[in-house]
């Protein structure tokens, strides 16, 4: 589901499966033990099997967008959790969370900004958001589940595919998107901006007013592990873009969005990634599975249960 809603399209990224194959075959036997053999396979690196403490079938699963310690001992409290699912990435899923940043070059590129352009500046950025996560704990939450036998995975970029998806199908199926207030307005019709809005969540301008046109709509922020390169504002402004849409935005990048005169929607946080979640969780459904939403996701179902 992950590749189908993927801006690349399947054909671009099993080329980049197979670039990176040709450079593990080129590997001496000492390097190729250090290599990740998962990227032979899968495209997202951010998401993947954490743990397997019991290889069995999988019946109800825990699902939170931040999956810790605390949220293993709920499912042990709950009982009967067959897998626990975190969306956002742990263990070695986030130490390789910068290695999926590399699709927002094209999507950049599919919004009119050079290719050469967004390389750079990415580039840049994966390699502090890797110094940044450097730091990190990484595997606390997986020696937990190691601890208390759970099952567990976490799926990431897949699911913010779906979200991006969903968004940029929605705003170009849209033709009075005039205004930044129109804009509001179709995103809080989306059941899951609708619920957030009642906990003080919902979308809101981060640069901008509500009178303001919109002008070319960008999907750029939705997916593709986090938050870009500060200096893009600007590129994007040169290449025709008026408004981007966000999960969620630091402050240095509004100040660059703002000098760039570029129009900023952040849509919010847990809302934009249960959108994504909850596509994914209706396919389970409907293969029966019992899902206990925790942690953020607003449980939204587009889809009649069906019995397997
Ligand atoms: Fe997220």
């Amino acid at each position: 589901m992950g590749i189908d809603a993927d801006f690349r399209g399947g054909e671009e990224i099993a080329r980049m499966l197979k670039k990176k194959k040709d450079k593990y075959e080129k590997l001496s036997e000492k390097e190729k033990e250090d290599f990740d053999t998962e990227a032979l396979t899968n495209p997202y690196l951010d998401s993947r099997i954490l743990n397997i403490a019991q290889d069995k079938e999988v019946k109800k699963i825990l699902i939170g967008v931040d999956i810790d310690p605390a949220e293993l001992l709920l499912a042990k409290e709950i009982g009967n959790i067959d897998l626990i699912i975190s969306h956002h990435p742990l263990g070695r899923g986030l130490a390789a969370l910068s290695d999926v940043m590399e699709l927002q070059c094209d999507i950049l590129e599919q919004y009119g900004i050079p290719i050469n352009i967004a390389e750079r500046l990415m580039k840049e950025r994966m390699s502090e958001v890797a110094r940044g996560i450097n730091r990190l704990n990484h595997r606390r939450t997986v020696d937990a589940a190691k601890l208390l036998g759970l099952n567990l995975i976490c799926l990431h970029t897949p699911c913010d595919n779906l979200s991006a998806k969903f968004l940029k199908d929605k705003i170009e199926q849209e033709n009075n998107l005039m205004r930044i207030g129109d804009l509001l307005d179709l995103l809080k019709q989306i059941p899951e901006y609708k619920e957030a809005v009642k906990f003080g969540a919902g979308p809101k301008v981060f640069v901008g007013e509500k009178e303001n046109r919109c002008g070319k709509i960008a999907v750029t922020e939705i997916t593709g592990g986090t938050e870009g390169s500060p200096k893009i504002y600007e590129k994007m402004a040169i290449a025709g873009i008026g408004t981007i849409i966000g999960m969620h935005m630091e402050e240095n990048h509004k100040k660059e969005a703002e000098a760039a005169n570029i129009n900023v929607v952040i849509a919010g946080h847990m809302s934009s990634d249960s959108l994504g979640i909850n596509l994914f969780l209706d396919e389970l459904e409907k293969k029966g599975i019992d899902i206990i939403p925790c942690s953020g996701v607003i449980r939204v179902c587009r889809t009649k249960k069906t019995t397997p």
